[in-house]
């Protein structure tokens, strides 16, 4: 039975910890971190108790393999990268409780611990294997150290873990062609010896937990790849690897192993947590085993077996720990009619986007929410991110909201008028649903129907204004126009709170012309939100109008 939001005491929302092998890029934002923000925000409004815990992956093969091709060391990567995504995730408004690191102590306290409970209980399988190894490098090859060709969808730059094209979870033996991404060398077989954890003797439990349990309430696309997986059935797969960059395996006949990433980045989650509690004077043990935490993990498409499928049995092997409730994975997001690629420079980096247009971060994240690949991939152009600013933030928002409070300043020198309404129930009626749409589209993950939801709010404001053109009326009917600019008012005022998860910026903005801090969920829908007699603001412009120049310069950049 899937358990509603009432029953639950508190939240823990999670954003995959994005690996610090480079700067964040739009499209991962658009995957993990801009959604589980708007969602925390929403339950943050709602006065739930909730915490939005992330921070750097800073192991496995990512870290180590960009180290070598910058030829410096995993910790000048992990320590240059950490710094500038943690600082463009706060100038972009991601407001996460911690941002933690895997490489901190208390992490790699925390997996150890998690192994060796894991190891002690015989959760593992020890197996002695063939794997391949690059003679000239002197090295194991798991992962991204191994690259060939897909045998599910024949792209030939498939990594050993996994097919970025297909997305099909892969092991190095399964790659067609394999070669050393280190030197390029055919590899050769050599023994080595790992723990295992044999996934298929989990296989009923996950056909119970997730495709009976969970087959209304996750979204379409993670079911579908899970159940996939669960019915292609699952093999063992190695929870240890080779390699001298990572959480040391705690075991003596284990010297210079690590950790597999993927069993030590999600415990992340949980050391971020311990580390969060610690600076807060909370117990962290009440959002890892307490049944009532509602816990979501926010991820891209290409983490949903390790959040879907691999981590969950960890946490269930384990047996002190609860579940994730909900997965919500995003598709990808594309840029000009092209897949992201980091290496070919085909992206739009975070942190240079807010340096070229400042202060604009609720227009980039008004875009993206718009265009959140939720169901499938989706299509980023500048062009288009040019015509909703102009179209939508400038002519529909920002219009509605300088009309408004130029009209008041105007006509009542800034003071709220008193007015009777109640003759525009058409109106009304609509400010009083909007906030329970907006509420159920969050609570199940459609957040770009929750965005066009609230925007409603400024289109009805516009429209209301267009009928009644108060500004023809002054002069005649001024006592009609007080009524007018004060209903006009109490939709502004509502927009403060029902766009505050999305753009949480621009409503801090109007608030402060408004002169109001509404700051609870609840009051959105009244009417009484801005009280005649009350003073506003000193007013200014919301959105401006960006110029083609910009665009191109930005077009200019990508393919440069
Ligand atoms: O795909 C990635 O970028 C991984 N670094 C995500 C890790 S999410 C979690 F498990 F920590
Ligand atoms: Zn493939």
């Amino acid at each position: 039975m899937v358990k509603e939001d009432k029953d639950y005491k508190r939240y823990l929302i999670t954003s995959a910890l994005p690996y610090a092998n480079g700067p964040l890029h739009i499209g991962q934002i658009a995957g993990a971190y801009l959604t589980a923000d708007i969602y925390t925000r929403y339950l943050r409004l709602k006065g739930k108790e909730v915490i939005f815990v992330c921070g750097s992956d800073e192991h496995g093969a990512a870290i180590t393999i960009r180290a070598k091709k910058d030829k410096t060391t995993p910790q000048e990567i992990v320590g240059t990268y950490h710094s500038i995504i943690e600082e463009s995730f706060k100038d972009f408004g991601i407001e996460f409780d911690i941002y933690h690191r895997t490489s901190s102590e208390l992490h790699h306290k925390t997996a150890s611990e998690f192994f060796t409970v894991l190891h002690e209980s015989g959760k593992f399988e020890q197996k002695t294997v063939e794997q391949y190894y690059d003679e000239e490098h002197e090295q194991f090859l798991a992962d991204r150290y191994i690259t060939g060709t897909c045998p599910n969808c024949d792209y030939d730059a498939a990594y050993g873990d996994q097919c970025e094209e297909c997305g099909s979870t892969l092991s190095p033996r399964e790659l067609i062609n394999p070669k050393s991404t280190l030197s390029g060398n055919v590899p050769i077989s050599r023994e080595t010896t790992h723990w295992y954890l044999p996934m298929g003797d989990y296989e009923e439990w996950l056909k119970e937990w997730i495709l009976v349990g969970h087959k209304s309430d996750w979204k379409a696309n993670v079911y579908g790849q899970c159940k996939s997986w669960i019915e292609g059935g699952l093999k063992s797969r190695a929870m240890t690897r080779d390699l001298d960059w990572g959480v040391p395996v705690p075991l003596d006949e284990a010297q210079g192993k690590v950790l597999y990433v993927w069993l030590d980045a999600p415990i992340g989650y949980i050391s971020a947590t311990k580390q969060w509690a610690e600076d807060n004077g909370k117990n962290w043990e009440d959002y890892w085993k307490d049944e009532d935490t509602k816990l979501v993990h926010f991820i891209g498409k290409d983490n949903i077996v390790f959040h879907a499928i691999i981590f969950p049995i960890l946490l269930h092997a384990h047996g002190e720990f609860i579940l994730p409730d909900n997965v919500p994975a995003n598709e990808f997001l594309n840029i000009e009619g092209r897949k992201v690629s980091t290496s070919r420079n085909w992206a739009v980096w975070l942190h240079e986007y807010l340096e070229d247009l400042p202060n604009k971060q609720d227009v980039l994240r008004y875009v993206l929410c718009s265009i959140a690949p939720e169901t499938k991939d989706s299509e980023f152009t500048w062009k288009d991110f040019q015509a909703r600013n102009n179209n939508e933030l400038v002519a529909i928002l920002g219009n509605f909201i300088n009309r408004t409070l130029v009209l008041t300043q105007k006509y009542y020198d800034g003071i709220v008028p008193d007015g009777d309404f109640s003759s525009w129930g058409d109106v009304t009626g609509r400010i009083q649903e909007i906030p329970g749409e907006i509420a159920s589209s969050v609570e199940q993950f459609k957040f770009r129907e929750g965005l066009a939801k609230s925007m409603e709010l400024a289109r009805l404001g516009n429209q209301f204004l267009a009928e009644t053109e108060p500004w023809k009326l002054q002069k005649t009917e001024p006592e009609k126009v007080q009524s007018i600019m004060l209903l006009a008012l109490q939709i502004a005022a509502n927009i403060t709170i029902a766009m505050r998860p999305f753009l949480p910026d621009t409503c801090g903005k109007l608030s402060k012309m408004l002169n109001i801090d509404i700051d609870h969920w609840e009051q959105a829908g009244r009417l009484d939100l801005v009280q005649p007699g009350h003073a506003m603001g000193e007013i200014s412009l919301l959105f401006e109008k960006l110029e083609d120049e910009v665009i191109d310069e930005q077009i200019e950049k990508l393919h440069s």
